[in-house]
């Protein structure tokens, strides 16, 4: 007999949030929550969290995996709640991936963790954490964040190409987590980068962000719209682009994503 992953009442008194929407399986929490964005009475922050996602979606055509004891949730917010106008929407995606950086570090203290540009979290050289961030256009204002965080779930379970690049907590720690406590952790970070964010700007998280990057140094292919760029990465910028050296010189990548590291 399995038990509840979650405990639906302290994440409801959870501060960072307004309403939560739980199943027990669900396709796609972030489709769900595409779904409820058409709608005009929202409290938001809205979480949508499932014990089981069937048909998770990644970036691009990808699909995200989602074993038992793997936490999958999407964040229904309204930016200007946050003070996010659409100009930081780019760099909302950083603030994202660093912030749960910092709650895994808190966490698992000393836990070998990093960003890879734009905001995919890595935990000793292997994908940790997958971020989707999504602006139904319809409701301006109004973006989703999708976060798929290997937890409990192995991947010794894996399909083996997603087995090759990944990690899960329960596989570095060599112990299994209260997902709850997990959850609730990064709720907090979240919150806390993305008041910062839209109160300051994305200027006191460049240091950090960058102290994160795991990409410094490394020769990496970047798709960005219709180009592929190599180079050597030299870290972000302050606007948070991807600055690359390249055989023409230094050039700074608004958006796209790493195809391959060398
Ligand atoms: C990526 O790395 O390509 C992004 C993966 C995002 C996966 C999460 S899991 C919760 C939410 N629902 C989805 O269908 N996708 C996101």
């Amino acid at each position: 007999m399995s038990s509840a992953p979650f405990d639906i009442a302290r994440i409801r008194s959870s501060p960072s949030i307004a309403e939560i929407e739980h199943h027990a399986q669900i396709g796609s929490t972030s489709d769900r929550a595409l779904e409820l964005a058409r709608q005009d009475e929202l409290n938001l922050p809205l979480l949508i969290l499932a014990d089981q996602q069937t048909g998770g979606r990644g970036r691009g055509s990808n699909q995200w995996w989602a074993a038992t004891g793997s936490l999958t949730f999407s964040l229904l917010i309204d930016s200007q709640q946050f003070g996010i106008g659409s100009p930081k929407w780019p760099v909302l995606s950083l603030s994202t991936g660093l912030a749960i950086c910092e709650a895994l570090e808190q966490i698992a203290p000393g836990g070998d963790f990093g960003v890879k540009w734009p905001n995919d979290v890595y935990c000793a050289g292997r994908k940790i954490c997958g971020i989707l961030i999504e602006s139904p256009s319809a409701w301006r204002g109004r973006v989703i964040v999708g976060i798929g965080l290997n937890v409990n779930n192995s991947l010794t379970s894996a399909p083996p190409d997603v087995q090759a690049l990944a990690t899960s907590l329960i596989d570095y720690l060599e112990r299994p987590l209260d997902m709850t406590g997990v959850l609730l952790n990064l709720l907090a970070a979240l919150q806390l980068r993305w008041r910062e964010l839209g109160a300051v700007g994305f200027e006191p998280q460049v240091a950090d962000f960058r102290r994160r990057c795991i990409l410094d140094g490394r020769t990496i292919r970047v798709s960005s719209g219709p180009r592929l760029i190599t180079g050597r990465c030299l870290g972000i910028d302050d606007q948070g682009s991807l600055v690359l050296q390249t055989e023409r010189g230094r050039e700074e990548i608004a958006s796209g994503s790493v195809v391959s590291i060398q």
